[in-house]
């Protein structure tokens, strides 16, 4: 047999390849600045790849020499060029063929005047995005100048784009149409011509103007102010107490929970059996604990019936008449002869019984 023809396997390789996007993926396309922005990363990416590259790791004149050649070379270009795209990447295939001849005469004769690619090649040439800090179709300023767009304590709309607005989508705690005033709940702890940094109140305050508890202007709800700080409220502590009778209060910093008691208690002040007021029936307290009674181990019977076994259980207590015994309204009555039968049941455990 013959080895496939390089055709076949040029097919072949073909085939392989990922099938092409699905329709829902291809209508959200990146917008031209984006995919302008991304052919410039790989494009910088290549440069670094092939930065290293044909450096024997000599020093000779020589390699100087012609790795400096290399370094400004079409080779290089070429290299950089051929890594651009993914193999299945159209989009990015026709911008490249589209504008190769803006990136070659970038690499051989405008580098050096223009080091930054993404300025000169998606800003400047053809005009798909704007330098960083700016937006809209003309690159204006974004809110709060291009320098430190929003303050710096927020997004510009559009910026680096052609889109946008150049409004400011502020950080958490800060608002105005730069970023620079605080939101309630905040203070301003810095504030010059350039910079304006809100820090966050202490918990316990609505509004402030510094960070404890004592700078607050207003409280926040479930705090009150004393002594010139504002304290929390022990709403559990109430006159009504907030919870239910079957719940205990638990009082945290600005509110209160309400929480299940024990299923041993009837009422209680805390969590477990431990902190029932009272005992639910077939319980009572044993070192400050709701415990069950064990009633078979009463002084009194409480299974009278002849020959009958008494069983504990959570709460309460069951009688049953042995195994070979029957029972009736008021004995257990043998219905075998003893030994006659042989059970595997634990002598421990009450049988199996509907009355259970
Ligand atoms: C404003 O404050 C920032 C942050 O502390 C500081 O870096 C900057 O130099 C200050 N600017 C002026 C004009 O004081
Ligand atoms: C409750 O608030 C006080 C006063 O603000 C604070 O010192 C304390 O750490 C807070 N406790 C908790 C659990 O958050």
């Amino acid at each position: 047999m013959r080895p496939p023809a390089p055709s076949a396997l040029g097919l072949l390789l073909l085939l392989l390849l990922p099938p092409p996007p699905p329709p829902a993926e291809a209508a959200k396309k990146a917008t031209p600045c984006k995919r302008c922005r991304e052919l410039v990363r790989k494009f910088n990416q290549g440069m670094v790849d092939t930065a290293k590259k044909n450096f024997g790791g000599g020093n000779t004149a020589w390699e100087e020499k012609s790795l400096s050649k290399y370094e400004f070379s079409e080779v290089r270009l070429l290299e950089i060029t051929e890594s651009l795209c993914g193999s299945s990447d159209f989009e990015c295939h026709s911008l490249l063929e589209e504008h190769e001849e803006h990136l070659e005469a970038w690499w051989l004769q405008l580098k050096k005047e223009y080091p930054d690619l993404f300025e000169w090649f998606c800003v400047k040439t053809l005009k798909v995005c704007c330098s960083p800090g700016t937006y809209g179709p003309d690159c204006l300023a974004c809110q709060g100048g291009s320098e430190r767009p929003c303050s710096g304590n927020g997004h510009c709309s559009g910026d680096g784009s052609r889109q946008g607005d150049g409004s400011c989508q502020c950080h958490l705690g800060y608002q105005g149409a730069a970023c620079t005033d605080c939101v309630d709940g905040y203070f301003s702890s810095l504030r010059n011509e350039t910079h304006s940094v809100c820090a966050a109140c202490d918990e316990s305050c609505k509004t402030c103007t510094g960070p404890t508890s004592r700078d607050c202007g207003q409280c926040a709800v479930g705090w009150l102010q004393e002594d010139g700080a504002c304290v929390d409220v022990d709403e559990c502590a109430a006159e009504t107490p907030p919870c239910s009778d079957q719940q205990y209060c638990e009082n945290v910093n600005g509110s209160f929970m309400c929480e299940e008691c024990d299923s041993t208690c009837v009422g209680c002040t805390g969590k477990g059996p431990g902190h029932c007021k009272e005992c639910i029936p077939g319980y009572t307290k044993e070192s400050g604990q709701c415990a069950d009674i064990d009633e078979c181990a009463g002084a009194e019977k409480v299974c009278t019936r002849q020959d009958e076994n008494c069983y504990n259980t959570p709460g309460s207590y069951v009688c049953v008449c042995p195994e070979g015994f029957e029972d009736t309204e008021d004995a257990c009555v043998r219905t075998q002869t003893p030994g006659g039968q042989v059970t595997e049941e634990d002598p421990t455990q009450p049988p199996p019984h509907e009355d259970l």
